[in-house]
């Protein structure tokens, strides 16, 4: 039986992950989850593994190095899958420090941890144990728009606290390769979208937005292009990336799904409007006029597109969902989970949202 430190599973890709792997491995797998539950991570997420005899929860800072030496302590931790961090890149400028700290001192620690539990007396590393850094495109910095794709080879240009405290967590995983030879490989994916995505990234957003009637807010001018990813197809390709990746290597991972902003916005209001019977109130209010040209992020990051050559070839992984069937598979997620929805968007969420929409002009 495989035993997995999972950091950070309590969030969208990790507690996506931590499903993937039950439902693929069963009881042949054993999880334990640390966790320690900023705004993004939800209990509520994982209610139907928490009461698996094969899955642990852990309370706790991924830069707190006692409580990361003892989870080492109590268990034979055979796989690190390494999600916990901040991940929204507005917060990140607003808070870049937070950025630094849980991102790159975080990062630090769970390989400081993981190096000590595993090394051997001559240096070298018990058989079999790997380290899985999730990390993003973004550290590669932005593409023109008319051409260009992120290559494991790129170098890295990040642009934001937010991919630069990545990169520097990226830096440092490649640093224990190539230093201690420590096992490790990296994953750098695009954005992800699917079910239990917080609702300040682009897509949960909108949906809640446009089910609530309220503005749908388009930073700039709505054509910075993303590369998309089903959630599932990520989670996928990280326990590929664990049983086949050649260790020390990094692998990029995308959708070659490149969509403009303004694109994704306007496909989300026509499956809305699509899925919600004429009977329902909300209807009628749903149309492209909810959509509001927003004073655009500070270094917006103009395009991004992943070339995901390599781990087809090597490894064989391939996106599966195609971007028509899986938003459509997401929004009928969050039809399905309105309470979900309801409780985290209740208590602090409308002073972020305040917060961070209050102050943007309007452009047009
Ligand atoms: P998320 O914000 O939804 O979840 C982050 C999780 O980490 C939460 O459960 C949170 O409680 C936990 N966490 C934060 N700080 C912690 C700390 N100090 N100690 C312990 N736990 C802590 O993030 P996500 O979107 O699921 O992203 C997960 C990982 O994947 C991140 O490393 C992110 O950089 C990377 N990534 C995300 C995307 C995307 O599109 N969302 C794409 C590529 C890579
Ligand atoms: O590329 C991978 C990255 O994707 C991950 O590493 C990050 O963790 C994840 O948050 C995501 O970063 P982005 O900044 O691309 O995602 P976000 O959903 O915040 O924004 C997507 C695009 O939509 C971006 O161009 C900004 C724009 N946007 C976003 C929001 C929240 C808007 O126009 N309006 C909005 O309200």
């Amino acid at each position: 039986m495989r035993t997995y430190l999972v950091t950070g599973g309590a969030g969208f890709i990790g507690s996506n992950y931590i499903h993937y792997m039950f439902r693929k491995y069963g009881d042949e797998i054993f999880i334990i989850n640390v966790d320690v539950l900023t705004y993004a991570g939800n209990p509520e997420n994982l209610a139907d593994v928490e009461n698996r005899s094969n899955y642990r929860f852990v309370r706790a800072n991924i830069c707190d190095k006692e409580a990361i030496r003892k989870v080492f302590a109590e268990y034979d931790i055979d796989r690190v899958v390494h999600f916990a961090a901040e991940s929204h890149v507005d917060r990140s400028i607003v808070q870049p420090e937070l950025f630094v700290t849980t991102n790159v001192l975080g990062t630090a620690n769970m390989l400081n941890c993981a190096k000590e539990a595993w090394e051997l007396p001559d240096g070298s590393f018990k058989e079999g144990k790997k380290f899985l850094h999730v990390s993003t495109d973004e550290v590669y910095g932005s593409l023109p728009e008319d051409g260009g794709y992120f290559y494991e080879t790129t170098p890295y240009a990040p642009h934001s606290p937010y991919s630069a405290s990545k990169a520097g967590s990226d830096l440092l995983v490649k640093a224990y390769m190539d230093t201690y030879h420590f096992p490790a490989n990296i994953t750098n994916c695009s954005n992800n979208y699917g079910p239990y995505q917080f609702p300040e990234k682009l897509i949960p957003l909108m949906i809640h937005n446009a089910l609530e009637g309220k503005k749908l807010p388009v930073y700039g001018d709505g054509k910075n292009v993303r590369d998309w990813l089903y959630v599932e197809d990520h989670a996928k390709a990280i326990d590929m990336v664990c049983e086949k990746g050649r260790l020390f290597e990094t692998y990029n991972v995308g959708g070659h799904n490149e969509k403009q902003n303004i694109e994704i916005v306007k496909t989300i209001i026509d499956i809305l409007r699509e899925e919600l019977p004429d009977s329902d109130p909300r209807k009628a209010a749903l149309t492209y006029d909810l959509i509001t040209y927003v004073e655009d992020r500070k270094g917006h990051d103009r395009r991004y597109a992943i070339a995901p050559d390599k781990i087809r070839a090597e490894i064989g992984w391939e996106p599966e969902t195609m971007f028509r069937e899986g938003i459509r598979k997401t929004i009928r997620w969050y039809f399905d989970n309105e309470e979900w929805m309801e409780h985290v968007t209740s208590g602090d969420y409308q002073q972020y949202y305040d917060k961070m929409y209050g102050e943007k002009k309007e452009i047009g």
